[in-house]
This record gives C-alpha cells, structure tokens and sequence, in this order.
C-alpha cells in the first residue's frame, strides 16, 4: 500500500511523462511542417517511448491499489527557431524530467518505500540514458547541422535511428 503522498507524487510524474509525450509529438509535427522526414519519425518514435513510460507509471499505481489519475496537461508549445534550438529544448526538458525522477526516489528513500523505489531504479536508468542521446544528438547538430547540407545530413541520421528504434534497437 502506498502512502497518500506517494500516489500524489507518482500521479503527478504521470502528467509529466504525458506532457512530454505531447511535447515530442507536437515537436514531430512542426518537423514535418518543415521538411524534416527524420527528425518527424524519431520525434514520433520518442513520443510513443513517452507515452509507455507513463503507461508503466499508470499500471504500478493501479497494481499497488491505489487510484492513478490523469490530470490537465499543459499546452505545448508548436513553433521554434530551428532544429538545433529545438534539441536544445529537448535536452533541457530530459533534464527536468531526471529533476523529477530523482525527486521521487528521494521522498521513495524518506518513505522506506522500497517498493517504489526498486519500480524507480527502471527511470533512473532511462533518464540517463535519454540525457546522454540528447546531449549527443545536441553536439552534432551544433558541429556540423547548421547549413542546409548539414541539416540534411542531421535528419537524415535522425531518420536512420528512428528507423533503428522501429526495428527493435534502442
Ligand atoms: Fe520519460
Ligand atoms: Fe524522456
């Protein structure tokens, strides 16, 4: 059984992995709006990676016999400056996201919640893993995406992970 303040928190990391589920989805759309082909299907690809962790946050709840509740999400937001700026704001949103995570297994730590806790270790690791694609993806972008053979070459790679991804690799 979890405590009250457990369900709230977890709840509450729910809204944040639905927001980015729409965050990355809404990112896909002005991608392809632009011309983008790559950068659409890996942002859709990551929509749906978003939409699975809230998923398995919604199936603990529920499994621990609590009540899992999905609240009003935020608009978000549809126009950016550029591809690379957009990565930029990927990267900084993953960080929050960690910022959040970290805050769960800290009250999970406070609360003795070992369940919880061990269920957390799953999104420490995938919070790490996602920062290190992002700010990998962000470097490349900065070296070598800034003209229009660049960018080109930027989604096409972005193409080929989605692609990668689809077929069962990370
Ligand atoms: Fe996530
Ligand atoms: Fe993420």
């Amino acid at each position: 059984m979890l405590s009250k303040t457990m369900v709230d928190a977890l709840n509450e990391q729910i809204k944040v992995e639905f927001e980015s589920s729409n965050i990355y989805l809404q990112m896909a759309a002005w991608a392809a709006w632009k011309g983008y082909e790559g950068a659409e299907a890996f942002l859709r690809a990551h929509s749906e990676e978003e939409r699975m962790h809230m998923m398995k946050l919604f199936g603990y709840v529920g499994e621990t016999g609590s009540l899992a509740v999905i609240s009003a999400m935020e608009q978000p937001k549809s126009e950016f400056d550029s591809l690379a700026s957009m990565f930029k704001q990927i990267l900084e949103h993953e960080r929050f996201v960690t910022g959040r995570i970290n805050k769960l297994v800290e009250l999970a730590y406070e609360e003795k919640d070992y369940s919880t806790l061990n269920f957390l270790q799953w999104y420490v690791a995938e919070q790490h893993e996602e920062e290190t694609l992002f700010s990998s993806l962000l470097d490349k972008i900065e070296l070598i995406g800034h003209d229009g053979r660049g960018l080109y070459l930027i989604d096409r790679e972005l193409g080929k992970q989605a692609a990668a991804h689809a077929a069962g690799g990370e």
